[in-house]
């Protein structure tokens, strides 16, 4: 069996922040979609893009009732290998073993390679299956900007899409009978059961929130603090609030992974600080407690300094339970794997609530991901290829 990984190991390496940066539409991510048109065209599967900019690898006629198997090639700023391609690459590696060992599916089978699923451009995690399902506006995710100002309908039109044809594809949804997505573990579930392999059980709640303190830009020597209206205060104020508060809510996270001060300069009390807030719990309700928290900690710092806040929910996805029929299913046909609950999100998490869905997870030595360590064994890989195809095979023999 090739190691498709390998393949693509030198397309978007960052040399500045370790890793990957893999972004919906950039050079690197239209090198990939290159790569695994050419991939696919080499099994004699036929490749479409869909409205969405989703790219779709059809074995068979394109039709109802499709077993869809798949993830994603983007990253985050300076991510790992795996988180994405390895779904990709272990969906063509099985095509290669049902072809080996002489399998025709008896329905539809495609390999499906989402856009933008991280949100490291345009700031909307699973954007491409979002929009697929009708999940995000239209017209909003037109609008969205990335951090040089492009829109994404602009980033689409140079991509080759037409940006007004965006939005809920009945066409393309209509397709997909089940999904299975193949993904590294991105903690350490398996490595605790010594397992290479499993099934997902549930993904936490998630969103994102925006917020943006504004205060007086000024200079840092001259300004006596007692007149400083300094942004920087309360948006520090709200990363450790984040810390604290999901502390206290159980099986809650929540994370500030980015913060821009503005102008930015050393010398400077800046004007304003934007802050992404990450915020992850078991379920609706205990998100919402620790957002309300956060926000009311950072906004009663923000008034002590004289500053003002505006917050913006950026992304929310519910609770997702995975198709429990399905789960335990390809379980019981991998020989009894374990299932797991998983903090990340995923497509398959967006497209669980419109057809059954299931995913299978490689086991990760550490539990480190959306980092350059993230990593899985090439046993490990191989296992979750042979896992792939079995689950294949069993859904559309
Ligand atoms: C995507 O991997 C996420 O969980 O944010
Ligand atoms: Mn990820
Ligand atoms: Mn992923």
């Amino acid at each position: 069996m090739r190691d498709l990984l390998a393949d693509i190991a030198d397309v978007g390496r960052d040399p500045r922040r370790g890793g990957y940066s893999r972004h919906g539409f950039d050079r690197a991510e239209l090198e990939l979609r290159e790569w695994f048109t050419a991939e696919a065209l080499r099994r004699d599967l036929a490749v479409r893009t869909d409205r969405n900019g989703n790219l779709w690898a059809w074995w068979g006629s394109p039709g109802a009732d499709a077993v869809v198997t798949g993830s994603h090639l983007d990253s985050v700023p300076g991510g790992g290998a795996f988180d994405g391609p390895l779904g990709v690459t272990t969906s063509l590696e099985a095509v290669d073993v049902l072809r080996a060992k002489g399998f025709t599916p008896n329905r539809p089978l495609a390999v499906v390679v989402f856009a933008e699923e991280e949100g490291g451009r345009f700031g909307v995690p699973c954007l491409g299956s979002r929009l697929l399902t009708g999940a995000i506006d239209a017209d909003a995710a037109r609008r969205l900007t990335d951090p040089d100002g492009v829109t994404l309908a602009e980033a689409v039109a140079d991509a080759g899409l037409d940006p007004a044809r965006l939005g809920r594809d009945d066409e393309a949804l209509g397709t997909i009978g089940r999904f299975v997505e193949l993904h590294v573990e991105q903690g350490r579930g398996l490595v605790d059961l010594g397992e290479p392999v499993g099934v997902a059980d549930s993904i936490l709640a998630h969103g994102r929130w925006h917020f943006r303190f504004t205060g007086e830009g000024n200079h840092a020597g001259a300004t006596l603090l007692g007149d400083r209206r300094d942004p920087m205060l309360p948006a520090s104020a709200l990363v450790l609030a984040a810390r604290r508060i999901a502390s206290n809510v159980d099986g809650s996270r929540a994370t500030v992974g980015r913060l821009v001060p503005n102008p930015g300069g050393t010398n400077v009390i800046a004007s304003t600080v934007d802050v992404w807030l990450d915020a992850r719990a078991a379920d609706t309700l205990r998100t919402r407690v620790v957002v309300d928290q956060i926000t009311a900690a950072a906004a009663a710092v923000a008034a002590d300094e004289g500053c003002t806040v505006t917050v913006n929910e950026e992304s929310y996805g519910d609770t997702v339970h995975f198709d429990p029929a399905l789960r335990d299913d390809l379980a019981g046909a991998l020989g009894g794997v374990p299932a797991l609950p998983t903090g990340a999100g995923h497509d398959a998490g967006i497209l669980a609530a419109h057809v059954p869905t299931a995913m299978l997870f490689v086991r990760n030595p550490t539990g480190v991901s959306h980092a350059p360590a993230e990593h899985a064994e090439a046993a490990d890989c191989a296992a979750g290829v042979v896992a792939l195809a079995t689950a294949l095979e069993r859904l559309a023999g």
